[in-house]
């Protein structure tokens, strides 16, 4: 029984602005039994349909009989023209149905993951591989992307960290833009190679208590607005046809039930027109998350605002009983199916069900070399260099080099998480893309040192999905003996260590985010031979690293870098690339501190400088920095920054005042610097934080070479939510931070008024 009596959500059939689709889908729908307008909310996953067997599967008899409207995790052209061909063929109206996959950071040329897309800063780049991967993608017969993931997060044992934009609303929101203008291209019209985004998980997903996934989330409405929302809302606003709903609760109810989440706020304060789709079971983990059983989860998830239900088929299952027994209105369903056919007009699938289903495209169209050349060159912006002791880097075309570690010799890591449709036996490894950068004049030997962790279980669990990598039966004592023989005579080690790929992502919580440690212990002997040694850390998110930032004497952060990474590793190690990388995330100092962000509130005892004092907000045991601060990255030369200049020291609300810095680069080479724009609202009716990103500009300059580079701060930038959720700017001071990282500045002061 339904535990509370839901009321139809008193919603007309809405209209669209194009009135010759509305007329389309009313005659359609005009057409449509109950049972088929159901059908259309449904969104099964392939599971394992092969083709030439799809016709006798279960859901293939599904989709004839329509209850079906999509279906996704299927991989390649005539797969889908088969299943495609059910239903337009098949079925009683011939709708066709939409395709779905993860293509999360590509399609078969994978980018590097989000996480390190975001630490380019480089938002031409991160749009490029979202084309790309639609290009890739649309050729091989999908047309709806479960991207851009874009849940900020401040707690890096959360896995999915990986999949994210960091710890930052205004750099996340600039990601959110660039990867859906890239799926998707500015016009609000797709070409047959452009495809149509998903953003998610909305909403919080990134805020899971003690990082644990799929966990409770609970913030107040200031935080969610301010910190929160804006990456959503900015997807929203560049256009994305579709949202997720995340796992997770919001004040109390499921985001996927939350009324007020996605109607009130996402339609109604925000205007979005397209389809919500739920996450993975979302709807039937709602009987777990304890708020009702299938029939009453599916109707409150309707009501709610959601219009396809993947592979719960609670819609499927309950709907039509609880019109029957008016818990929901016809409208509710009505309205839920008529985006779903939007969302297929506007892909032109009426016109064509078999659009993105170009053999011709699917054989030339994807994994090309152009393509591969984008994604080594992104990928090696990507990079972070977090140490360079002694300039150890960039490494010399000559003498011996010593490449140790388990994570040198591996293909199948390349990539990283959510790269469901990549070929693994393509990407190098990082010791082939050495070998083919260094040349012949340089000796590159070899030997693993390790395994990935001593716990037998935790290398399993963290090398599913085919991303294994063989454990070597030798002890821990022999392979580390191999790994100091050969460094004994090299010039210099490279110790490739960190996380594989599947140690990050979904599911993927740590409560230990060091280098695991018979790695860890590697690395310790390494570096007691005395000889320069450069860690090349493959990552998921950010990790605690202060023994390695003490010890090591440089340090390169690659992530993973997807297809092209050995290559693109290579290039930055021995300097054909020059990193500018910059940090999305603070990297802690050890679990203690988290969460650990930059753009947090100062408190009534604040700690003044790095020492403990009493009854000031501090640990006894760790100071308050991180390791690494947001925005932080390296480069092989060096740039200076003059103090900030303003065009004035006041400015009306209406107005604008440019802050302008001086920027040289006083070193030995040519680089790119990511200049960073941080204001801080010193007094308003709501606390503000200490610092927040409102601008950065990648700037490229020759050795010697020196640029002005200029901000535009007008009243946009100053604007918060406040108590009551006006989003308002408040006269008073500001301080104007300007620099190559959230704690190195310049800055000074102007007046709003
Ligand atoms: C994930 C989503 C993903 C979906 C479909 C879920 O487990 O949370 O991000 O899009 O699966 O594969």
């Amino acid at each position: 029984m339904l535990g509370i009596v839901l009321l139809g959500v008193a919603c007309a059939v809405e209209k669209s602005a194009d009135p010759e689709m509305d007329r389309f889908i009313d005659n359609l729908m005009s057409r449509m039994t109950l049972e088929e307008k159901i059908g259309q909310l449904n969104l099964p996953s392939a599971g394992d349909i092969t083709t030439g067997q799809s016709q006798n599967s279960d859901v293939a008899e599904k989709i004839r009989r329509g209850e079906v409207g999509g279906m996704f995790n299927i991989k390649g052209v005539d797969k889908i023209r088969e299943v495609q061909k059910i239903a337009v063929s098949e079925s009683r109206l011939g709708i066709p149905l939409l395709f779905g996959m993860d293509v999360i950071h590509g399609y078969e040329t994978t980018f590097p993951i989000p996480l390190a897309l975001t630490a380019t800063w480089d938002m031409d780049a991160i749009e490029r591989a979202a084309r790309i991967a639609a290009i890739e993608a649309s050729a091989s017969g999908i047309c709806w992307t479960f991207s851009p993931m874009v849940d900020i997060s401040r707690d890096p044992r959360w896995g999915r960290v990986a999949e994210g934009v960091g710890e930052d609303p205004f750099l996340g929101s600039a990601v959110a833009r660039a990867f859906v203008h890239g799926y998707q291209g500015r016009d609000g019209k797709y070409a047959e190679d452009e495809i149509m985004s998903c953003v998610k998980h909305y909403a919080l997903y990134g805020a899971s208590e003690a990082g644990r996934d799929y966990n409770t989330t609970d913030m107040s409405r200031q935080r969610m607005y301010n910190e929160y929302f804006a990456p959503y809302k900015a997807a929203v606003e560049a256009g994305v046809g579709s949202v997720m709903a995340s796992f997770n609760e919001v004040d109390g109810i499921p985001a996927t039930a939350n009324r007020w989440l996605m109607t009130e706020v996402l339609r109604n304060q925000w205007g979005f027109g397209g389809l919500v789709v739920t996450d993975y079971t979302g709807i039937a983990e709602m009987i777990e998350h304890g708020i009702g059983d299938m029939q009453e989860v599916s109707a409150r998830a309707l009501q709610a605002g959601i219009d396809m239900d993947m592979v719960s088929e609670g819609f499927l299952g309950t709907l039509k009983k609880s019109l029957d027994e008016k818990r929901i209105s016809l409208q509710d369903i009505d309205r839920a199916c008529r985006r779903i056919l939007e969302a297929k007009y506007k892909l032109g699938l009426f016109d064509d069900p078999y659009r993105y289903c170009d053999s011709r495209r699917a054989a030339t169209q994807v994994y090309t070399p152009e393509h591969c050349a984008e994604a080594r060159r992104i990928a090696a912006k990507s990079f972070v260099l977090l140490k360079n002791e002694k300039n150890t880097l960039p490494l010399r075309r000559r003498g011996t080099i010593a490449v140790v570690g388990p994570l040198a010799n591996s293909r199948a890591n390349m990539p990283g998480t959510w790269s469901v449709a990549v070929d693994l036996t393509k990407p190098h490894t990082v010791l082939e893309g050495l070998r083919e950068v260094g040349g012949s004049d340089v000796d590159i030997r070899y030997a693993r040192g390790c395994n990935i962790a001593r716990d037998e279980e935790l290398e399993r669990n963290s090398t599913i999905f085919d991303r294994t990598i063989e454990r070597d039966g030798r002890s821990d004592r022999e392979m580390l003996e191999e790994a100091l023989k050969i460094s004994s005579d090299a010039d210099v080690i490279i110790a490739v260590l960190g996380e594989p790929s599947e140690m990050s992502g979904e599911c993927s919580s740590r409560s230990d985010i060091g280098i695991p440690d018979v790695q860890r212990e590697l690395l310790e002997a390494l570096v007691a031979t005395g000889k320069p040694v450069v860690l090349v850390l493959f990552a998921g998110r950010p990790m605690t690293l202060e023994w390695e930032d003490e010890h090591v004497t440089s340090i390169l952060n690659v992530w993973f870098g997807g297809t092209q990474a050995a290559e693109a590793i290579g290039d930055v190690l021995f300097g054909d690339v020059n990193p500018s990388g910059k940090l999305p995330s603070t990297f802690p100092r050890n679990v203690g501190q988290i969460p650990l962000f930059y753009n947090h509130k100062n408190t009534g005892r604040p700690l003044k400088g790095d020492k403990f004092e009493k009854f000031r907000s501090a640990y006894l045991d760790v100071p308050n920095t991180p390791v690494y601060a947001f925005g932080h990255g390296l480069s092989y030369t060096t740039f200076r920054y003059g103090d900030v200049r303003l065009s004035a020291s006041e400015m009306g609300v209406d107005g604008s005042i440019t802050a302008t810095v001086r920027l040289t680069n006083d070193g030995p080479c040519a680089g790119e610097e990511v200049v960073q724009l941080y204001i801080r609202d010193i007094q308003g009716s709501s606390t503000r934080p200490v610092q927040e990103l409102k601008g950065f500009q990648r700037v490229s300059l020759k050795p010697g070479e020196s640029r002005d580079v200029n901000f535009t701060i007008d009243a946009s930038l100053l604007k918060f939510y406040n108590y009551d959720l006006d989003y308002v700017c408040e006269p008073g001071e500001f301080d104007i931070m300007i620099g190559g990282a959230s704690d190195r500045v310049k800055q000074t002061r102007f007046r709003l008024n």
